[in-house]
């Protein structure tokens, strides 16, 4: 992402969150890494993964962008889009409200409760899922038939004060679609295949990206569709097929294109989204 702003032209600033210090002044608000004055000398944020963190940090980050947003710097992605797909709670539910299929999906604070409503998810497989989670870390899949296991994973998401959200397994075969969102355009979709045996089929879990020539249009319209719903210029959205229905398991606000570089040899995507972010920064 650099090289590519680099080589179009214009100069970068990476910073971490915790490079940011607010100033609120008498005379107003400033927001400032060393001598660098965001709202006066940026003319557009990339905000890239956040990473793990506390709620604290993680307010105050949404923060920090709100506060650059407020004063007319174009952040990509915005920070409301960024708030809506990070947690998958909140994303799930925009995306069927508006008629996108997701997977059915139970997501609750007790564990007692998660355990006596299973039934709902008509599943012989169930996976569970932190709710702010991403690359495939932390989630498992347990057999609804083992229900001490069930029982003794619920527990343990209660006891660490986390929220159980757990979804019907989706046979997907090992194998979902990628699709890489810029602006209101596809600009590229692949196919991730699993490890053998393995039900994850994350980049970072091992999986191989394959690419897609061209999307299907019911995929490609819900990839779009699913993208504009949460508000996102740039997006991932990770989909599967079951028998011939598709299903959206998230969008991802700040993806990653390693994976799908290493099998797009026609693009450099990192170009394709310089380009777009510098047609829409401040002049
Ligand atoms: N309900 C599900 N049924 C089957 N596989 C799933 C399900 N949810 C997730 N997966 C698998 O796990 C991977 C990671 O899940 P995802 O919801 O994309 O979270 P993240 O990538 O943020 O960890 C998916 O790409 C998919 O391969
Ligand atoms: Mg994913």
């Amino acid at each position: 992402m650099i090289r590519a702003i680099e080589d179009a032209g214009h100069k970068v600033m990476p910073f971490q969150f915790n490079d940011l210090i607010a100033f609120i002044d008498y005379d107003g608000v400033k927001i400032k890494v060393g001598d660098v004055d965001l709202m006066r000398d940026a003319s557009a944020i990339i905000v890239r993964p956040f990473g793990r963190m506390s709620l604290d940090q993680a307010i105050f980050r949404i923060d920090l962008l709100y506060t650059l947003n407020d004063s007319g710097i174009p952040i990509f992605n915005k920070p409301y889009a960024i708030e809506r797909c990070v947690d998958k709670f909140r994303a799930l539910c925009t995306l069927k409200m508006h008629g996108i299929p997701v997977p059915k999906t139970i997501v609750t604070e007790k564990p007692n409760t998660a355990f006596k409503n299973l039934e709902f998810l008509k599943s012989k497989k169930i996976v569970l899922k932190p709710m702010f989670g991403s690359k495939g870390h932390g989630s498992t899949r347990i057999n609804i038939n083992e229900r001490d296991v069930l029982w003794e994973v619920l527990h343990t998401i209660g006891f660490t004060k986390h929220t159980i959200y757990m979804q019907e397994y989706l046979k997907h075969g090992g194998r979902d679609i990628r699709a890489f969102v810029l602006g209101n355009r596809i600009l590229a979709a692949m196919h991730r295949k699993a490890p053998k045996g393995m039900w994850k089929t994350n980049i970072a879990q091992g999986a191989i990206p394959k690419r897609i020539e061209k999307l299907e249009p019911e995929l490609e319209e819900i990839a779009l569709k699913s993208t504009e719903i949460l508000g996102c210029e740039i997006a991932g959205i990770d989909m599967v097929i079951v028998g011939e229905s598709p299903y959206v398991l998230e969008v991802n606000s700040q993806p990653g294109w390693k994976g799908l570089q290493s099998v797009v040899t026609d693009m450099d995507i990192a170009m394709e989204i310089a380009k777009y972010i510098i047609e829409k920064a401040k002049k």
